[in-house]
């Protein structure tokens, strides 16, 4: 493996996998067409690891560009596919445009990928696939029943890639990421959402001075503290497991392996708040608000499959996630806004 493109390179998880792509000697073909990102991020990413990467800005609707791009790219090993809609709020009120973007986004890149002969695709899924799981840790053989649009179209293309990967003779891997968090150590790389909808990316702003409290969203669940407990995972660890996956497709997989991606511990919404409060030497004001409808207790990766058979470890505990999501946060206030 050699080539690696790279859909949604431009976007949080993606931009810190180029870097760790690059760092490790592949080269690099971004495919993003900023629906929600910018170039900025791009142009850091080359900085950073002092190479450079080819970019495309095409949408993955856009068939016939995107064939373009993978004929003059001249042999393409493999694909790391990010590109999608990811707020599960925003699905519910609008399932056609998740399903639109990233089932028939998802089908065109599989059906130039065919045409073109490449046959090695990692692909990005999440815990959310598991809906509210029996059992946690949580192993990879554990019922799939996703509760939100946003959750059925990663179920979707997961199938989609297991029956491609069955019929082609695809080499497949599923990553099933649970919370990813933090940012590159320089601080020049991080999240940047336009409005967080998620915990950590919410603190930070509050921290920041820009939002004035953080909502607890219930604080009556059977947990250590009576609030949600989640699996968070340092974004870089994220971006390795996909470079340990890149490896793992180089000595031929047949069919599909899936893997959890998290570190196996749970911080509850308290703890991230005390740590970040911590960390930042900021004061962090909470209320506690109702439970926010389709959240579950408690949701923690068991993932010794990956360890053992990616050989991937998640080198990176709660400190160094919070304190690099502040770097970055209190670096880049209003995030890639700050360029100019
Ligand atoms: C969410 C998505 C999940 C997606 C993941 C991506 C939902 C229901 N699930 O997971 O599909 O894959 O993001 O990272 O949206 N919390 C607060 N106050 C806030 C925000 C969050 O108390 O302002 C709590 C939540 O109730 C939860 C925890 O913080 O207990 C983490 O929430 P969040 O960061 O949104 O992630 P998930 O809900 O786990």
């Amino acid at each position: 493996m050699k080539k690696i493109l790279v859909t949604g390179g431009a976007g949080y998880i993606g931009s810190h996998t180029c870097i760790e792509l690059l760092n490790s000697g592949y080269e690099v073909v971004i495919v993003d067409d900023f629906t929600n990102s910018v170039a900025e991020p791009v142009r850091r990413v080359q900085e950073l690891t002092g190479k450079t990467l080819s970019f495309h800005e095409v949408n993955l609707l856009d068939k016939e560009a995107l064939d373009a791009v993978f004929k003059s790219e001249e042999k393409i090993d493999a694909v790391i596919h990010f590109a999608a809609l990811k707020a599960v709020g925003e699905s519910v009120e609008q399932p056609l445009m998740y399903y639109k973007n990233n089932i028939s986004g998802s089908l065109t890149l599989f059906e130039v990928m065919r045409d073109n002969g490449v046959s090695n695709i990692v692909f990005s899924s999440s815990a959310t696939v598991y809906g509210d799981p029996e059992v946690t840790p949580i192993q990879e053989d554990a019922a799939v029943h996703a509760t939100n649009p946003y959750g059925h179209t990663k179920a979707m293309m997961e199938q989609i890639l297991m029956d491609t990967s069955h019929a082609l003779e695809w080499g497949v891997i599923l990553l099933r990421y649970f919370n990813p968090v933090g940012a590159h150590e320089s601080g020049q790389i991080g999240e940047d959402p336009d409005y967080p909808n998620n915990l950590l990316p919410f603190v930070s702003q509050v921290a920041a001075g820009i939002r004035e409290h953080v909502t607890i969203f219930g604080d009556d669940y059977d947990t250590v503290d009576g609030t949600g407990v989640r699996d968070y995972i340092h974004v870089v660890d994220l971006a390795r497991a996909h470079v340990k996956s890149i490896e793992k497709l180089t000595s031929k997989v047949n069919g599909t392996l899936i893997y959890n991606i998290g570190t196996g511990t749970g911080y509850s919404v308290k703890q991230m708040v005390e740590t970040f409060r911590q960390v930042s030497g900021k004061e962090i004001k909470t209320i506690i608000g109702p439970r926010r409808p389709g959240d579950i207790a408690e949701c923690t990766a068991d993932a010794t499959l990956a360890n053992n058979e990616l050989g991937w470890h998640a080198e990176y505990g709660l400190q160094e996630m919070i304190e690099s999501a502040w770097k970055w946060q209190s670096t880049y206030p209003n995030g890639y806004r700050d360029a100019k």
